[in-house]
């Protein structure tokens, strides 16, 4: 397979503050990009990060045919990046273009398009620990046409983005909200795909939650309202009684890849580990009984966050005086160890990048 690269006179480094990163405020000096048309993906280029020319009656404006991943890449050394599961997240990528009917990507072309870029610009990867180069591929239907169909035509981005961490709490723990008038997604929905519209769908209640004084809205069931699926941007855990408790994937959840990892990392100490339907009523119930013990989140951009509070419907639970736990802690630093390559990648999850 071959990328075509045309490398940038210009590069903009000198002007990034990397002692004061925000999450996805500046981008890296090149991007991938890659064009689907007459049934087939054309050769992938690599190119400087800039404008991209599009019509206004492109497909993916109107209809919203739009996935995407985001994943994480990390300095171990001056010789060394390490990009977290980037096959877990191609599976999914794949996973997501299925649900929204748009054209898969050969493995091969999206780890070797990954490589290539972040080798090309991996001065961008931040040195210092908690920050990373957040990867974030992305995949719309570029055809120009009005009908509602499928498209024709697709376009496949990566950029790159030197990142701290997600929430302006840092590693404190956020501030949780039931919504009582909106749901996320429902089963045989798109809720289980990484498609832009779930986001999109999500901003409204985000944004009442949010004048509220909570961080962001733990989503229930569409159909009962009672079983809790899943935070705005991270998957969620309760330590309840010894035991590791997260919602199943039941079809409306994503299924997260750093959730996967705690599930992996969790069983490997010992702990007890259940998927299965969990009620608010139960983590209420279980608060009340002393035995919920903690709560944290988990996602690429979110990494390990801690909940401190969680309201429902005029109840309040708060954590550990809005402190972070030590299960929360010792998961972040295991995962974070991992990624890093301070700590043993014994489940194979790291790939390593060479810079040559
Ligand atoms: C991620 O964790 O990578 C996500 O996709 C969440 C995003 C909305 C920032």
């Amino acid at each position: 397979m071959k990328i075509h690269i045309t490398e940038t006179d210009q590069s903009r480094i000198s002007e990034v503050d990397f002692k004061n990163l925000q999450f996805g405020r500046v981008f890296s000096d090149h991007m991938l990009e890659m064009v689907y048309r007459d049934g087939q993906w054309q050769e992938p280029e690599i190119k400087p990060y800039g404008p991209v020319e599009f019509k206004p009656s492109m497909q993916a404006l109107h209809y919203g045919q739009a996935i995407f991943e985001g994943m994480k890449a990390y300095h171990v050394d001056d010789e060394t990046i390490h990009l977290f599961r980037p096959k877990d997240h191609h599976r999914r990528l794949n996973n997501s273009a299925h649900r929204m009917c748009m054209p898969k990507i050969e493995e091969e072309v999206f780890l070797k398009g990954l490589e290539k870029l972040i080798a090309l610009d991996h001065q961008w990867v931040p040195k210092e620990r908690g920050h990373a180069l957040y990867v974030r591929p992305f995949m719309f239907a570029s055809e120009e046409y009005l009908a509602a169909k499928v498209s024709n035509e697709y376009r496949f981005y990566v950029i790159t983005s030197p990142v701290a961490a997600y929430y302006s709490e840092g590693f404190n723990p956020v501030k949780l909200t039931t919504s009582e008038k909106f749901v996320r997604a429902v089963r045989g929905g798109t809720g289980e795909a990484k498609a832009a519209g779930n986001y999109a769908a999500s901003f409204l209640p985000a944004k009442t939650a949010q004048k509220k004084g909570f961080t962001q809205v733990i989503w229930l069931d569409a159909i009962e309202n009672r079983y809790i699926e899943e935070v705005g941007t991270m998957n969620i855990f309760f330590l309840m009684n010894g035991k590791l408790v997260t919602p199943e994937l039941t079809g409306s959840v994503l299924p997260g890849i750093t959730r996967r990892s705690v599930i992996t990392v969790a069983k490997d100490w010992g702990i007890d580990v259940e998927e299965r339907r969990v009620s608010i009523d139960e983590v209420i119930e279980s608060d009340r009984a002393g035995k919920l013990e903690e709560v944290f989140g988990s996602g690429t951009a979110a990494v390990i966050s801690p909940v401190g509070l969680i309201h429902h419907d005029g109840e309040t639970i708060r954590l550990d005086e809005e402190k972070i736990g030590p299960f929360a802690k010792k998961m972040f630093d295991t995962i974070t160890g991992i990624q890093y390559g301070k700590l043993a990648d014994k489940f194979n999850w790291t790939h390593p990048i060479s810079i040559d």
